[in-house]
């Protein structure tokens, strides 16, 4: 595993963090190699339309093989949500290799269809933001399908506009093409509607 930086270190000490969401018990905490598994499991479960934003089929072992490989080398960061069921969502903050966009980062985040409309997707984003801003990271961005209704409105609540619309970027399964909408958010704008919002940490 690469080495954490002293402001990350100092992130992850807050983990795990016991939350009840609506009465939901959940737990966070930061993804470790040995989860790749039971996020298989959970990814497998999803909606397929839920997994067209990412990177990667991470409903494969390949794709969840390449996902711990950039954990292992500090390309990733992601944190879990655990239910009394298992993994109930993550986020994760992708850090680029290019040389002219390390002030940038792919944020991503997905919860469980039984834990949705909780306050999980927000608490997971606000989480990886502050993993966001122990990385030095300026800018996040998140990419969607424009028909996720529920992310575009978290995303638009967290202070997030809408920069880029690609024509059938993505083709699912069945041939089917669909948009991709990206949108991003600089981080000093992200804390200012934090604290508009009343929240700390
Ligand atoms: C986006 C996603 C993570 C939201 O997760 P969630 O746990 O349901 O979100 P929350 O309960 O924290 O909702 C936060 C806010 O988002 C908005 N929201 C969430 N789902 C919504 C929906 N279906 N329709 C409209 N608004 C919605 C609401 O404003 C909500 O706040 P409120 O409940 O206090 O009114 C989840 O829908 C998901 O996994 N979607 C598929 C994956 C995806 O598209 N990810 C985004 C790409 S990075």
């Amino acid at each position: 595993m690469a080495e954490p930086s002293a402001k990350v270190k100092e992130v992850l000490k807050h983990y795990p963090l016991r939350v009840k969401l609506e009465g939901c018990a959940v737990t966070l905490r930061p993804m470790v190699p040995a989860d790749g598994p039971a996020l298989l499991d959970f990814a497998r479960k999803l909606p397929q339309h839920d997994i067209l934003f990412l990177r990667r089929d991470i409903t494969k072992q390949e794709g969840i093989d390449k996902w711990v490989k950039d954990l292992e080398h500090g390309i990733m960061y992601s944190i879990l949500a655990e239910d009394a069921d298992g993994i109930c969502g993550y986020s994760i903050i992708h850090l680029t290799d290019l040389e002219w966009s390390k002030h940038m980062a792919d944020l991503r985040v997905s919860t469980a269809e039984r834990s949705r409309g909780i306050g999980l997707g927000r608490l997971l984003t606000r989480e990886a933001f502050n993993m966001a801003m122990a990385l030095g990271i300026e800018k996040v961005m998140a990419r969607m399908t424009p028909d996720q209704q529920g992310a575009r409105a978290l995303f638009q609540e967290l202070g997030f506009q809408p920069e880029a619309l690609l024509k059938d970027a993505m083709k699912d399964r069945a041939g089917n093409y669909h948009d991709l909408l990206v949108m991003a958010v600089n981080v000093q704008t992200f804390l200012a509607q934090r604290s508009a919002y009343g929240v700390g940490g």
